[in-house]
């Protein structure tokens, strides 16, 4: 477990144009909800493309100790699940490292059934908030036993038969609103989830591929209201992955700020409730060719050319938050190299993650010389578009806090920089891209482990 073994600094240097084609792997929020679903539905589902990093591991371990089988065969996985209503009661507390989405979507799978099941995590995932899961299972009528502040470690255990629930999401969180929904598929009757502002929607797509009961509503509001019915039967999928647009956005952002660069990244899911981050860089100028759009497994699939470009500040609205909530730090990155300033408003949510990942980056930015400043929910940078003074000459590193996607971000920084950008640890990258530095090489970016 990356949580376990010593830290790994790791240094980007300046590099020449990145070329080449890559093609992503498997996308997270997909692979867990793949070994989730298929391990609670029953009969078989068969999963190519799933994104073998330690936050996802640790999903399906936990799925095989609430009685799901798991195998590999070739390139495919195969789960029998349990069917649903028919989880077992884990032997032992169930480890999910630094994922929060693996924890938090256990709690509701498992959370409203009536036995016992304790989840612990990695020092970055106990500093996490659970609260906003535990809330709605209380109501549900789970008795939870919690770390001070609604923390790991966690203990549930669910009433003999669950209360559906009706439940507004009170912040834009697509983890609350699919463990409400997961919790709702133990509960009879309907469970009804209201959505203010739209988080990803792989939680009811694919709860309907698997056969679930479920309907979404939206309103001249915009908002979204999804019913599902419990207790209804799930059956074994077919799921083919597609790439992960979070994991792309760092080769992305590489060939947009690496002078000369031309990279082809293929294979990646384009889902609206994904695509913030593609629609941001194209409005700071960047040149993102979308090529051979497809439907893979009820998903938007394409491939993306992406070519060095001047990039220009702009104001990144608060509303499109949710479609790109893990991509701001590699944002900020883009944007220390754009002509001017960019504002980013509505980021609340980035103070939770697996780090507080706006005071992260700030501080990272700052020790690399980009001129940026961190409000209370806001992030202003300043960029200097020939890299000129950024970087850092004495070698100083970045402070990760267990956090892949900071490490990922600012060794994408030092590709482009006058100086070398390095970090603190870079095993946790593992959790979510694991050929990350295979990739990058193979692309043409020099990243090392330092000694
Ligand atoms: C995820 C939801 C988001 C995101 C996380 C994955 C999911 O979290 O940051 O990486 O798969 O549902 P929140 O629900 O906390 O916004």
């Amino acid at each position: 477990m990356p949580h376990d073994t010593l830290p790994q600094p790791a240094v980007a240097r300046r590099s020449a144009g990145l070329s080449g084609s890559i093609r992503i792997p498997g996308d997270k929020s997909i692979s867990h909800r793949s070994l989730l679903f298929g391990g609670l539905a029953a009969g078989e589902t068969r999963i190519t493309g799933l994104l073998e990093g330690e936050d996802v591991l640790n999903t399906g371990r936990a799925m095989q100790a609430l009685g799901a089988a798991i195998r590999k065969d070739g390139d495919q996985w195969i789960v029998s699940g349990t069917g649903n209503g028919a989880l077992l009661a884990p032997e032992g507390p169930l480890d999910f490292g630094n994922a929060g989405t693996g924890s938090r979507l256990t709690m509701g799978l498992a959370g409203s059934y009536d036995f016992e099941t304790t989840i612990i995590g990695d020092a970055s995932l106990s500093k996490r908030p659970m609260g906003r899961i535990l809330d709605p299972l209380r109501r549900m009528g789970t008795q939870v036993r919690a770390a001070d502040g609604d923390r790991l470690p966690v203990i549930l255990h669910g009433p003999r038969a669950a209360s559906p629930l009706t439940y507004r999401v009170p912040m834009a969180s697509a983890q609350v609103k699919s463990a409400v929904l997961l919790a709702g598929l133990n509960a009879p009757g309907m469970t009804t989830v209201i959505e203010p502002v739209v988080t990803r929607d792989h939680t009811e797509r694919m709860l309907v591929g698997f056969g679930a009961a479920l309907s979404v509503e939206t309103d001249t509001a915009g908002m979204r209201i999804i019913r599902l019915q419990g207790q209804g039967k799930l059956t074994g999928q077919a799921i083919d992955v597609p790439g992960d647009p979070s994991s792309a956005a760092f080769p992305m952002v590489a060939a947009l700020i690496v002078p000369g660069s031309d990279i082809t990244i293929s294979n990646t899911l384009m889902n609206p409730t994904r695509t913030g981050l593609i629609l941001t860089l194209q409005e700071m100028g960047a040149d993102i060719e979308i090529l051979g759009p497809r439907v893979t497994g009820g998903e938007d699939v394409a491939d993306l050319r992406v070519r060095s470009s001047a990039l220009r500040g702009v104001t990144v609205p608060a509303e499109r938050a949710p479609s790109m909530i893990d991509e701001y730090p590699v944002l900020a990155v883009a944007a220390a190299f754009a002509e001017g300033t960019t504002i980013m408003q509505g980021l609340e949510e980035l103070r939770v993650k697996e780090s507080d990942r706006l005071s992260a980056v700030a501080e990272g930015l700052k020790l690399n010389g980009a001129d940026c400043i961190e409000g209370k929910d806001t992030l202003t940078v300043r960029g200097r578009p020939d890299g000129k003074g950024l970087g850092n000459a004495k070698g100083h590193e970045v402070r990760t806090h267990l956090d892949h996607r900071i490490a990922m971000s600012f060794l994408i920084m030092g590709l482009a920089s006058e100086h070398a950008v390095s970090v603190d640890d870079s095993t946790m990258i593992a959790t979510s891209f694991p050929e990350f530095f295979a990739m990058m090489a193979r692309l043409g970016a020099t990243i090392e482990a330092k000694d």
